[in-house]
């Protein structure tokens, strides 16, 4: 029997109407195009599935299967007995996409979930958050002026040491001196160095790139370096992702950006291994560089796009803005997962290409 239709006057389960034939409001709920669930907590069981919430979560969970659905949306169902508020919003990442949920607590027996794909919401932010930042021209001065301004001042100072005491000073306090000025010159050109990348590429050339040879002539670049420092790079690229639309020379400084990163986390730890891997999922092409390095914390991981944020000595903290500002311009997004002491994934999305060859 079809949802929501009866042979004769009955009680709607779901609805609790009595009806003849058809029962409306099921019908409704079971055709809109938005996931709806209803639980019964109390007798573990799932009251209502519509077509939408099966077809949302069908790669993995059964229909109406009640335990599934709870491991992965509520693995904490005492929260929505305990919170004040009725109802409580989350994402969740689900494969490759993300669903946005709410649950509503209707009694405390049942609870109400409305559930949707907004994968391509949450990249559309992720988008608009990168020009955001990168619109936020008074933080970037204020930070630049601050990593000029240091060494300027320290040149400044020592400066005025050594011409207070030239006379005095042994010749090799004075070649001490002078490096030390050589050093905070240095920092600021590399400083520079920098800031150039924030307008090299701001006119993207978009083409389609083949992967495999892009890839091939980007690790023959850089896999020395990694070798000398002990670090495996390992690679798969999947057949069907073999094309993808961007500008090869940002996507260049996008990996190399993201690489260093992962050189650096890998400094000291035991068997470094980078292994990048590239795969298509739907219209996008998806770059993974996961390595297993120190890791970050929550807190690393808060401020991890914000411009002249770094953890290192030497480090400019603007290698992942100028990703992030890359990858945007290019209609792409970047997410990084980490785990402190264990590693990091960076997962960077772009538009995929066309295969000109195989058209002709
Ligand atoms: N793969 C990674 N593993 C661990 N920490 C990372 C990783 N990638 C980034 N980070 C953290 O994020 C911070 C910011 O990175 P970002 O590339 O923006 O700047 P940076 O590397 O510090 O400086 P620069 O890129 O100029 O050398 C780093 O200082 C580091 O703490
Ligand atoms: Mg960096």
């Amino acid at each position: 029997m079809a949802v929501g239709v009866f042979k004769e006057y009955e009680v709607c389960p779901t609805s609790n109407f009595q009806h003849s034939n058809e029962c409306v409001y099921v019908n409704i709920l079971e055709n809109i195009s938005l996931g709806i669930i209803g639980l019964d907590v109390k007798k573990e069981t799932v009251i209502f599935q519509n077509k939408f919430a099966i077809d949302l979560f069908k790669s993995t969970i059964k229909p109406k299967d009640y335990k599934a659905l709870c491991a992965l949306l509520l693995p904490n169902i005492e929260e929505y007995f305990t919170s004040n508020s009725p109802s409580i919003s989350k994402t969740l990442r689900y494969g490759n996409r993300f669903i946005g949920y709410t649950v509503y607590r209707v009694s405390d027996r049942y609870l109400w979930i409305y559930a949707t794909d907004v994968t391509e919401k949450v990249r559309l932010d992720s988008i608009a958050e990168a020009v955001n930042t990168m619109n936020n021209i008074g933080y970037i001065f204020s930070g630049i002026r601050h990593e000029i301004g240091n060494p300027i001042n320290s040149i400044k100072m020592t400066m005025s040491v050594l011409r207070d005491n030239i006379d005095t000073y042994p010749k090799k306090k004075i070649l001490e001196y002078i490096d030390r000025v050589l050093t905070e010159i240095s920092r600021v050109e590399y400083l520079l160095k920098v800031l150039k990348s924030f307008s090299m590429y701001e006119s993207m050339e978009l083409q389609d790139v083949q992967i495999s040879y892009f890839m091939k002539k980007f690790l023959s670049m850089v896999v020395s370096d990694f070798e000398e420092k002990g670090i495996k790079i390992k690679t798969l690229i999947r057949k069907e992702a073999e094309w993808v639309h961007a500008d090869p020379r940002a996507l260049q400084q996008v990996m190399l950006n993201i690489l260093t990163n992962a050189s650096d986390a890998l400094k000291d730890r035991e068997d470094p291994e980078i292994f990048i891997s590239v795969l298509k999922i739907d219209k996008r092409v998806m770059i993974r560089v996961e390595d297993n390095g120190c890791g970050m914390s929550e807190e690393q991981q808060k401020n991890l796009f914000k411009p002249f944020y770094t953890t290192k000595p030497n480090g400019t903290g603007l290698g992942l803005v100028i990703v992030k500002k890359m990858l945007a311009s290019m209609d792409g997004t970047i997410e990084v997962e980490s785990r402190e002491n264990l590693g990091t994934v960076v997962t960077i999305t772009l538009p995929e290409g066309r295969n000109r060859i195989a058209e002709r």
